[in-house]
């Protein structure tokens, strides 16, 4: 299914007045936040060729929500993006709406030149379990992640 097509999904990017229907995606993933800190952060991020935040609004309500983040590598002439958020509300599932960011993420890093998209994910999640990612063209790989909490 196109949902974009079918159901009048509009793919956009994400501004500052858009903070409190982000703040309830985000919750939706297990993550806190507050409309203002959103606000704040996404006034000085857009624009940014560091970042991209895309929303799926239908009759102008925020269904989803694809996070993006590019770096520089030295050993790469083009950057690294990096899907770092992906989240679509759960009455809205399964009609194809994160497909459609998935792509769209994936349109956004050709776009700004990225010479690869990665992402990390839990093995728990459903999506995973359910090879979303796979799906929209990723192939897994065996690397362990690692963190250091520095706060
Ligand atoms: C994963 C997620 C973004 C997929 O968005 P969606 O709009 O539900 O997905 P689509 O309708 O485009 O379906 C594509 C695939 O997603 C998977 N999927 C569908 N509904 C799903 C659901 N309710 N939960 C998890 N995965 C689902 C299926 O594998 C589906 O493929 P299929 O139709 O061949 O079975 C969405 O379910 C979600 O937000 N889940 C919670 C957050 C999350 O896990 N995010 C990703 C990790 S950061």
């Amino acid at each position: 299914m196109n949902p974009t097509a079918s159901t009048g999904l509009i793919l956009r990017s994400a501004a500052p007045a858009d903070a409190a229907a982000i703040v309830r995606l985000i919750e939706m993933l297990g993550y806190a936040s507050s409309p203002a800190e959103i606000a704040s952060r996404l006034a000085s991020l857009v624009g940014s060729s560091a970042a991209a935040f895309v929303l799926a609004v239908a009759r102008d309500e925020v269904l989803g929500l694809v996070m993006l983040s590019f770096r520089p590598q030295l050993r790469f002439a083009r950057p690294i993006a990096t899907l770092d958020e992906l989240v679509v509300k759960d009455s809205a599932r399964g009609m194809g709406i994160g497909r459609a960011l998935c792509t769209e993420a994936i349109r956004v890093s050709r776009a700004r030149g990225a010479c690869r998209l990665s992402l990390l994910t839990d093995r728990k999640r459903e999506s995973y379990v359910r090879g979303f990612y796979g799906k929209c063209g990723f192939l897994e790989d065996g690397a362990a992640h690692f963190v250091l909490p520095l706060e």
